[in-house]
């Protein structure tokens, strides 16, 4: 969500006449938006702004602004972690930014208000992306007892279906092959009577070539959104599915809503319906009161489901949630512990469901040169796994391109493979 807000706001400011600058030194204007979610994306966003206010020193016409989670979760109490700073704008002011720029006055500005939502639907398209996340709800109102998120993006707003498919109609028509539906919990969208499932129907009629989707609340998970994926030629085989613990005293802690059976039988429902579907989870270590047992029970759930997939994290106390008020009762080392096995685990199953796509066919969207070898070409496939390719001997640009690729090689986070010369789906690539 971040990611999007950014790439919003970056669509507001060009219309303003504002540009990328390619070093900080050369910006007029330094934005940082930041992340709530563990404290230690707080320390470095605290580190970063500090690091990034000697270009104000140097030049005191530059602007620095932080944006987004952060700046909502502190106010004012961020201008004492950083004094250089000129603007603070919460989760839904941010979209304001050129409004407060132009603003005179030598005090800082912190603008916090959920009331004055810009509307969704004067949002500027952003051009010349492959794939683009489209937001479909903001928000939140799950209060998971250790997220910060409902606090600091406050209750879920959903997006009406015209003004997202508008949306999705303007990017195909600037080259976007792919969209991300994205909101804290999609599966809980509703608009006039349109649920999620319906609205992945209206999304599949556009000229989109390719539709994903995250994240989902198991609890808000239903039949209906399954057999859509399942039916929906263009919706992608995979499901972010977060888990968040094994065990089901620490699930009810943490107000999650489900327990470790309703989570399988999903898996399982999903799994027949959807063939080879990518599966992939958040889990947390070190929840207050998880104990050893709880932790197994955790790593049992990882080896009996084998994600493809997992963001696995250490559990951080945010103030102002509900889990704040419990005693953070598991001492770092063990978390840490808990951590690493977990991790490790996880890299097991991964490299085994990679190595067994070897062989098969992935339709790959490349999105640009591999950063490890500039020789290959990098996408995703359906599955949301990474592919690299090496570029062949015509040096044809794929970017852009949907192509089939054959699976030749793989570890735990990464396929490689070649271009199916009799599989391209564009006819210039049949040479290469
Ligand atoms: N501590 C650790 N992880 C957290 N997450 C959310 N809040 C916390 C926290 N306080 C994780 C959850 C969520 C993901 C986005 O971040 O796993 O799904
Ligand atoms: Fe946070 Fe839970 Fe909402 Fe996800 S569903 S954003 S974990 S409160």
């Amino acid at each position: 969500m971040n990611v999007y807000d950014s790439e919003v706001l970056k669509g507001i400011l060009s219309q303003k006449g504002y540009s990328i600058a390619s070093k900080p030194e050369e910006a007029s204007l330094i934005i940082v938006n930041t992340c709530s979610v563990r404290e230690h994306a707080e320390t470095r966003a605290i580190g970063r702004l500090n690091e990034l206010s000697r270009y104000k020193l140097e030049n005191p016409d530059v602007k620095l602004a932080v944006i987004g989670c952060m700046a909502q979760r502190l106010g004012e109490r961020f201008l004492k972690e950083v004094p250089a700073l000129d603007l603070v704008l919460g989760t839904e002011e941010l979209f304001k930014l050129p409004d407060y720029l132009e603003k005179k006055g030598k005090n800082p500005t912190v603008a916090l208000s959920f009331s004055e939502l810009r509307k969704f639907d004067s949002l500027p398209q952003r051009k010349n992306k492959f794939s683009s996340f489209v937001a479909i709800s903001r928000g939140c109102e799950n209060f998971c007892s250790y997220c910060i998120v409902p606090y600091v993006r406050g209750p879920e707003k959903n997006r009406k279906v015209s003004e997202i498919i508008r949306e999705v109609q303007c990017l195909t028509e600037s080259g976007c092959k792919e969209v991300i539906l994205i909101g804290q919990n999609v599966n809980s969208y509703k608009d006039n009577g349109c649920d999620f499932a319906d609205l992945l129907k209206e999304v599949s009629k556009t000229n989109i070539q390719r539709i994903r989707f995250m994240t989902s609340h198991p609890k808000d998970l239903s039949q209906k959104l399954i057999n859509a994926m399942s039916d929906l030629e263009k919706v992608c085989e995979h499901l972010h599915l977060p888990l968040q613990s094994g065990s089901d005293k620490i699930l009810e802690k943490m107000n999650r809503k489900y327990n470790s059976s309703d989570y399988l039988r999903l898996v399982d429902s999903v799994r027949n319906k959807v063939e080879d579907l990518s599966l992939t989870t958040d889990l947390i270590v070190g929840f207050p009161g998880e104990k050893e047992e709880d932790f197994q029970k955790t790593l049992q759930m990882v080896q009996r489901i084998e994600f493809d997939s997992a963001f696995m994290f250490k559990y951080s106390p945010r103030e102002g949630t509900q889990a704040f008020l419990f005693e953070d009762d598991v001492p770092n080392g063990v978390k840490l512990e808990r951590l690493q096995t977990l991790i490790e685990l996880q890299k097991k199953n991964a490299q085994k469901k990679n190595k067994n796509l070897i062989g098969k066919t992935e339709e790959v969207l490349i999105d640009g040169k591999s950063k490890r070898d500039k020789a290959s070409w990098k996408g995703k496939g359906r599955r949301n796994k990474t592919v690299i390719i090496p570029k062949g001997e015509n040096d044809i640009s794929l970017l852009g391109e949907i192509i089939k690729v054959k699976i030749t090689s793989a570890d735990s986070f990464t396929l490689f493979g070649g271009i199916e010369k009799d599989k391209c789906s564009d006819k210039n690539l049949i040479n290469m």
